[in-house]
C-alpha cells in the first residue's frame, strides 16, 4: 500500500491554505473549488479544517481510511476530518488535555455529519473490550434517537438540527471511553404546531406513522395517513432519500441499545401520538348569556382518544380548554376562553408536551451513558449546534439560533485571531497586526444586560400592563436605534425611513454572517413560553407515569406564583455556561461550508461560498496563520519532550529551560528563521519543523527503548542466575542431609541387630542355667522324697511295732499328709514357676515387640523404662483405684475390691489383711472401758460356745445386761441386795428344776465375784448361797435350750444339798460371767465347762442323768423337762424350724 508521507504529495490545489500563493479571496475560492471538484472536500488553514458539503457519499470514511489516519501526524496525510479527530484524541490521551471540537457553519453545511464522523472515528480508534464497546455503541446510538426527535426537514436541510447539542465524551487515563453527557439547547418547538412551507414537522411523527406496525398504530389509536393530522404539513411529507419507515426501525433499535425499557419506549410513542391527536382537537364558539363567546370542543372523539392514551379524565382536559384560572395572591379567578384562546392553549400544550418529552429523552439518555466511575476523566466535547440560518420569515427561534452562532463565531475569533495575535505581542515576537471583523459588538447588541435585545424582551414580558409585540418593537426602536447593526423602519435612526425592504413590524440585525430580517410577531409569547396552569394541572392528574413526570408544576402542592424564567433568559444563561466550558478546553475547529443552496452534488455556487468565506473570517484566519507560527510550546514541556535529541540536554539539563531549548535547537541545526524565542514559549513557524522534531524523537525513543530493554534483559538474566544459584545451594544442602540421615539409620539398625543377637544369646544362656537349676531342684526333691519315704517307712515300721500307739498312726498320717502337701506344693510351685516363666517370656516377647515398634522413637533402654513406667502406672492405678474403692470401716464388712492383676495377688491379700487389722484397731480404739468389758465378755462367750452350743448364735446380738432385775433400784429386792456383800454382777430370774417331777420353779439368781445366790422369787429370801470356789463345773447341752447344771465340788459345804439344775433365758451370759470370774480369780482354778447332751447331776445322794432329746414343739418353743425314772430326767428341746 502506498503511504503518503506529506500532505504536499499528490496534492490537488493546496491542502493547507497557509501555503497558498498568492493569497487573495479569489485564489482562496479557486483553490476550494478546485479541490471540491476533485472530491477533496477538506482543506486546512493550519490546524482548522474547512469542510465542504459534498451532498453525496464519498468513499473516504471506510475502515481503511480510519486505519490510514490512525496515529499519524496532522500534516502527514491529505486533509481530512479524521486527521483532526486523531490529533484531538491523541492530545487528550497522551498529553492529558481536555478537548473540544467546535463545528460551525450555516444550516445544511454538514455540521451534524461532521460531528458523527468525529465520534465514529474516535470510537474506532480508542480501546476495545466488551464493556468499552457497549459504551461506544450507546454513545453512537444516542444520535439517531436525538435526531429523530430533534431534527426536521427545512428548506435548507433535509435533516436540520432543530436543537443545539453538546456532547461530552469522557475517557479514562488509557483513552478508553467511559461514558458521556449530552446537553441540549432550546428546541425549536414552534415547529410542532406549525411548519413553514416546504418544511416538515420533526422526523419522529412521520417515522412513527410510516414505520410502526398496524398493531402498534392501533394501540396508539393512530392512522397511517399523514393527511389525517393537522400538525403534519402535507406538501413535503415524503422527502426523497429519506426512508422514514426504515429510520423508525433504526430509532427503536437505537433506543433499545441505549437502554430504554420497553414500557418507556411505549410511553414515548404514546406521547408522540397524543401530540398528533391534540392537533386534531378543534373548537367552536358557543355564545353565553353575557354576550361573550366561549369555546367548546367540536368533535370529542380525538379528545377522548387522546385522554385514553394518556390516562387523563376527559372532563378535566375539556374544562382546561374552556376556562383559565388565574391565581393572584390568595385569590383565584376563573375566566372563559374564546376559540382563539382555546387554540392557543392547545398549541401551547402540544409544544410543551413535545419539548418536555425531548428534554426527558436527553436526561434518560444521559442516565444510560453516564460514566460509572467518579475518577477524574478526560473529556472531549463535540459541539453540533443549529447553524446560522436566514429564512423568508424569521422569528424568535431564528433570532436565538443566530445569536448562538454569533457567540460561536466570537469564541472562534477570541481563540484563533485575537488570542493568537495577543499572544505574539505578549511573548515579544515581532508582529504586524492583522485587521479582522470582531462580532463582539453584535453579541453585545443581543445580550447586553442593560439595553440588549434579550434584556428588552424580558423587560417587556415582565412589565405590568398591556404587552404586545408592537410595544416590544417600540422599545427596541428607542433603545437600539443608534446601534450600527440594528435596523428598523420606525427607529429614531432616519436612515431606514424609506427602506421598503424593511416592514414596519420587523427589525433587522446585521449578523456577522449577513443581515437577517426578524418579524417581531410572536417574540413576546415565545419568550414567555406560558402554559395555562389548568393545563399543567390536568396533565399532572394523568394516569400515565411519563406525563406526570413532565409536568411537575401541575402538582397541587406546588403553588408557585413566581413567573418561570423566560426562554430568552434561559437560553442566554445556558449559552454563557457553554462558552465558559469551551474556553477551558483545547479547541479544534471544523468550519463547514455549503457549496450550493440546492442540496445538490457537484455544484459550487461561488457567490454563496464567497459569502461564507467572508463571514466566517477564513481569509483573516489564513493571514494570521501565515504571518504567525504553526506551533508554540512553553520552554519546560518543549525541553522535556525533545531533550533526548541532544547529548547536552539528555538526560538532565541543569540550567534554565529556555537555554536548554536554545542548545537543543542549535544542536539539531534547525534554521533560525524556522522558529522564534518568545518570553515563555518557543514558536515554531512551520509544521514541517515540528514533524522533523517529532520524527527524530520517535527514532530516539526507539533507541531508548532498546537501551531500556537491554538493561532490563541483563537484570532479568542476572536475577534468574542468582535465583538458580541460590536454589542449587538449597538443593545440595538438603541432599547432604538426606544422605547423612540414611547412613545414620543404617548404622542404627545394624546396632539393633547385633544387640538383639546378644540379648538372645544371654537369654538362652539364662534359660539353660534356669533349666539346670530346675533339674537340680527336681533331683533334690526326688531324693528328699525318697529319703522322706524311707524315713516314713522306718517310722511306720516303728509305729507299726507300737500298734497301740495312736500317735504313730497320726505321725504317719501327718507324714503322708506332709508328703501330699509338699507334692501339691511342688506342683503348685512348678505351676507358678511355669506361669511366671510364661509371663516372663510373654513380657519379653511383648517388650521385644514394643521395642521393635518403638525402636524408631526411643533409645535402647526405653523398654525398661516402659516396663518400669507401666509397672509404676499399674501400681499407681491400682493404689488409686483401691483408694477410691475402699470398703467401709465396719470390721464386719466382708467386701474387698477384686484384684486387677494376678501378680498383685500377694500384695492384695496382704493389704486386705493390714486394712482389716487397722480398721479393727480403729474400731477398738473407740471403746470405753465398760464397752471393752462387754466385748471381752462377748469374746469369751464366743470362745466358750461358738460352734459348740446351738443357742449361742441367738445370744450374739443380745447385749449382756447383767442386772436384769435392777436390784439396787427395785425396793422389792432391797433386803436381798443388802444381804449380799459383794456387788451383784448378774441378777435374773431362773427356773430351778425340781428333781422329783422335772418342773421348774422361779428363783432369783444373783452372781457376785464370790458367790452364786439363789433366792425366793417372791419374798427375796435367800435359799442358797454357793461360794464360787466350791463350784466344780457347769454342764450345758449343745442344743438351743437354757438348761445348765451347777456342779459342786465333792466334799464342799454346799455339796450337801446337791447340784443345781437350772434353766435361764440368759444362759450364755450367766455361764460366761461365771467362767470369767473364775479366770480372773487367782486363788481358784478355772471353772470347767462341759458341753454335752447327756450329763450326770448329783441330787443329794442320787446321781441323775439329764438327757437332751430333740422333740416336737409342744409348749411353745421352750424346752420341757420330764422325769422318766429315778435316774433319768429327759429334756425335750424343740427342733428349731
Ligand atoms: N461529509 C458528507 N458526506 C456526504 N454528505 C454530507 C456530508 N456532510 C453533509 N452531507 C449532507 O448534507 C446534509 C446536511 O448536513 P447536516 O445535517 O450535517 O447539516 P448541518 O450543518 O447539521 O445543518 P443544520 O444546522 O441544519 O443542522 C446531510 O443530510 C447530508 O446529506
Ligand atoms: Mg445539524
Amino acid at each position: 500500500m502506498e503511504v503518503k508521507t506529506s500532505l504536499l504529495d499528490n496534492m490537488i490545489g493546496v491542502g493547507d491554505m497557509v501555503l497558498l500563493e498568492p493569497l487573495s479571496e479569489d485564489s482562496f475560492l479557486e483553490n476550494l473549488k478546485n479541490r471540491f471538484d476533485h472530491n477533496e472536500i477538506y482543506t486546512y488553514i493550519g490546524s482548522v479544517v474547512i469542510s465542504m458539503n459534498p451532498y453525496r457519499s464519498l468513499p473516504i470514511y471506510t475502515p481503511d481510511k480510519v486505519e490510514e489516519y490512525r496515529n499519524r501526524n496532522f500534516y502527514e496525510l491529505s486533509p481530512h476530518v479524521y486527521a483532526l479527530a486523531d490529533e484531538a484524541y491523541r492530545s487528550l490521551r497522551d498529553q492529558d488535555k481536555d478537548q473540544c471540537i467546535l463545528i460551525t457553519g450555516e444550516s445544511g453545511a454538514g455540521k451534524t455529519e461532521a460531528s458523527k464522523l468525529v465520534m465514529s472515528y474516535v470510537a474506532a480508534v480508542c480501546g476495545k473490550g466488551q464493556e468499552v464497546n457497549k459504551v461506544k455503541e450507546q454513545l453512537l446510538q444516542s444520535n439517531p434517537v436525538l435526531e429523530a426527535f430533534g431534527n426536521a426537514k427545512t428548506v435548507r436541510n433535509d435533516n436540520s438540527s432543530r436543537f443545539g447539542k453538546y456532547m461530552d465524551i469522557e475517557f479514562d487515563f488509557k483513552g478508553d471511553p467511559l461514558g458521556g453527557v449530552v446537553s441540549n439547547y432550546l428546541l425549536e418547538k414552534s415547529r410542532v404546531v406549525k411548519q413553514p412551507r416546504g418544511e416538515r414537522n420533526f422526523h419522529i411523527f412521520y417515522q412513527l406513522l410510516s414505520g410502526a406496525s398496524d398493531d402498534t398504530l392501533k394501540k396508539l389509536k393512530l392512522d397511517r395517513d399523514f393527511s389525517k393530522y393537522n400538525y403534519l404539513s402535507l406538501d413535503s411529507a415524503a422527502v426523497s432519500g429519506l426512508d422514514d419507515a426504515a429510520n423508525f426501525r433504526t430509532v427503536r433499535n437505537a433506543m433499545q441499545i441505549v437502554g430504554f425499557m420497553t414500557d418507556e419506549v411505549q410511553s414515548v410513542l404514546e406521547l408522540v401520538a397524543a401530540v398528533l391527536k391534540l392537533g386534531n382537537i378543534e373548537f367552536k364558539p358557543e355564545s353565553r348569556c353575557n354576550g361573550m363567546d366561549e369555546s367548546r370542543v367540536k368533535d370529542k372523539n380525538d379528545l377522548k382518544e387522546m385522554c385514553e392514551l394518556l390516562g387523563i379524565e376527559q372532563a378535566v382536559l375539556e374544562r382546561a380548554f374552556s376556562y383559565r384560572t388565574v391565581e393572584a395572591k390568595m385569590e383565584k379567578v376563573s375566566t372563559t376562553l374564546n376559540v382563539s384562546q382555546a387554540y392557543y392553549a392547545r398549541d401551547a400544550l402540544a409544544k410543551n408536551l413535545y419539548s418536555r418529552l425531548f428534554s426527558w429523552l436527553v436526561t434518560r439518555i444521559n442516565e444510560s451513558i453516564r460514566a460509572g466511575t467518579k475518577a477524574r476523566h478526560k473529556v472531549m466535547g463535540v459541539l453540533d449546534i443549529y447553524g446560522f440560518e436566514i429564512f423568508e420569515d424569521n422569528s424568535f427561534e431564528q433570532f436565538i439560533i443566530n445569536y448562538c452562532n454569533e457567540k460561536l463565531q466570537q469564541i472562534f475569533i477570541e481563540l484563533t485571531l485575537r488570542e493568537e495575535q495577543e499572544e505574539y505581542v505578549r511573548e515579544g515576537i515581532e508582529w504586524t497586526n492583522i485587521e479582522y471583523f470582531n462580532n463582539a459588538v453584535i453579541c453585545d447588541l443581543i445580550e447586553n444586560n442593560q439595553n440588549g435585545i434579550l434584556a428588552m424582551l424580558d423587560e417587556e414580558c415582565l412589565r405590568p400592563g398591556t404587552v404586545t409585540d408592537e410595544t416590544f418593537l417600540d422599545k427596541l426602536n428607542t433603545v437600539c436605534a443608534e446601534h450600527q447593526h440594528f435596523e428598523s423602519r420606525l427607529s429614531k435612526n432616519s436612515k431606514f425611513l424609506n427602506d421598503h425592504s424593511l416592514p414596519h413590524t420587523c427589525f433587522r440585525i446585521q449578523h456577522y454572517a449577513g443581515k437577517v430580517l426578524y418579524r417581531a410577531e410572536g417574540f413576546v409569547d415565545k419568550n414567555n413560553d406560558l402554559l395555562y396552569r389548568d393545563l399543567s394541572q390536568a396533565m399532572y392528574k394523568a394516569n400515565h407515569s411519563l406525563i406526570k413526570q413532565l409536568f411537575p408544576e401541575g402538582s397541587p402542592s406546588k403553588v408557585n406564583l413566581k413567573r418561570p424564567p423566560t426562554a430568552g433568559f434561559q437560553f442566554k444563561a445556558s449559552v454563557g455556561t457553554l462558552m465558559r466550558n469551551l474556553q477551558t478546553k483545547n479547541p479544534n475547529y471544523i468550519r463547514c461550508v455549503k457549496p450550493n443552496d440546492k442540496k445538490a452534488a457537484h455544484i459550487f455556487t461561488e457567490s454563496l461560498v464567497r459569502h461564507q468565506v467572508h463571514y466566517l473570517g477564513l481569509m483573516e484566519n489564513v493571514r494570521v496563520r501565515r504571518a504567525g507560527y504553526a506551533f508554540r510550546q512553553p520552554y519546560e514541556p518543549c525541553l522535556e519532550r525533545y531533550k533526548m535529541l541532544c547529548k547536552k540536554t539528555w538526560p538532565h539539563w541543569r540550567g534554565p529551560a529556555r537555554e536548554g531549548v536554545e542548545v537543543l535547537m542549535e544542536d539539531l541545526q534547525v534554521p533560525a528563521e524556522e522558529f522564534s524565542y518568545g518570553r515563555s514559549k518557543i514558536f515554531i513557524r512551520n509544521p514541517r519543523t515540528l514533524f522533523f522534531l517529532e520524527e527524530r524523537r520517535r527514532q530516539c525513543l526507539q533507541d531508548l527503548a532498546t537501551l531500556i530493554q537491554k538493561i532490563y534483559r541483563g537484570w532479568k538474566c542476572r536475577s534468574h542466575f542468582l535465583l538458580l544459584k541460590k536454589s542449587q545451594i538449597v538443593v545440595a544442602a538438603w541432599y547432604r542431609r538426606y544422605a547423612q540421615q540414611k547412613k545414620y539409620q543404617k548404622i542404627k539398625s545394624a546396632t539393633t541387630v547385633v544387640q538383639s543377637y546378644t540379648r538372645g544369646w544371654q537369654a538362652r544362656k539364662l534359660l539353660r542355667e534356669l533349666k539346670y537349676q530346675k533339674r537340680c531342684e527336681e533331683a533334690v526333691t526326688t531324693i528328699a522324697a525318697y529319703w522322706h519315704g524311707t524315713q516314713a517307712r522306718m517310722e511306720l515300721r516303728r509305729l507299726k511295732q507300737d500298734v497301740r500307739n495312736k500317735h504313730a498312726v497320726t505321725v504317719i498320717w501327718a507324714f503322708w499328709q506332709g508328703t501330699k502337701a509338699r507334692r501339691e506344693l511342688r506342683r503348685l510351685k512348678e505351676e507358678a514357676r511355669r506361669k511366671h516363666a510364661v509371663a516372663v517370656i510373654w513380657a519379653y516377647w511383648q517388650g521385644l515387640k514394643v521395642r521393635r515398634e518403638y525402636r524408631k522413637f526411643f533409645r535402647a533402654n526405653a523398654g525398661k523404662k516402659i516396663y518400669d513406667f507401666t509397672i509404676q502406672r499399674i501400681m499407681q492405678k491400682y493404689f488409686l483405684g483401691l483408694k477410691s474403692n475402699m470398703p467401709s470401716m465396719s470390721p464386719t464388712d466382708k467386701n474387698w475390691p477384686d484384684r486387677p492383676y494376678l501378680f498383685l495377688d500377694g500384695v492384695h491379700t496382704e493389704l486386705r489383711r493390714i486394712f482389716h487389722h487397722w480398721r479393727c484397731k480403729k474400731y477398738r480404739s473407740q471403746f470405753t472401758e465398760e464397752k471393752k468389758a462387754v466385748y471381752e465378755e462377748k469374746l469369751e462367750a464366743s470362745e466358750l460356745f461358738k460352734d459348740k452350743k446351738a443357742l449361742y448364735p441367738s445370744s450374739v446380738s443380745q447385749p449382756f445386761k447383767g442386772d436384769y432385775l435392777e436390784i439396787s433400784k427395785n425396793p422389792k429386792y432391797q433386803k436381798l441386795n443388802s444381804s449380799v456383800d459383794e456387788k451383784v454382777l448378774l441378777a435374773d430370774v431362773v427356773n430351778k428344776i425340781n428333781r422329783a417331777n422335772g418342773k421348774g420353779s422361779a428363783r432369783l439368781f444373783l452372781l457376785t465375784k464370790k458367790s452364786v445366790v439363789l433366792a425366793d422369787h417372791k419374798t427375796g429370801q435367800i435359799k442358797a448361797s454357793v461360794p464360787l470356789p466350791e463350784l466344780a463345773s457347769v454342764s450345758v447341752s449343745s442344743q438351743t435350750d437354757g438348761f445348765f447344771a451347777l456342779k459342786l465340788k465333792e466334799g464342799s459345804a454346799s455339796a450337801v444339798k446337791g447340784d443345781f439344775l437350772l434353766s435361764s433365758e440368759h444362759l450364755i451370759e450367766i455361764i460366761t460371767k461365771l467362767h470369767r470370774i473364775g479366770a480372773k480369780a487367782a486363788d481358784r482354778e478355772q471353772l470347767n465347762l462341759d458341753i454335752s447332751d447327756e450329763f450326770l447331776v448329783q441330787f443329794k445322794q442320787d446321781k441323775v442323768c439329764v438327757k437332751f432329746i430333740q422333740g416336737s414343739p409342744k409348749n411353745g418353743n421352750s424346752a420341757s423337762c420330764k422325769r422318766k425314772n429315778n435316774r433319768l430326767l429327759e429334756v425335750s428341746v424343740p427342733t428349731s424350724p
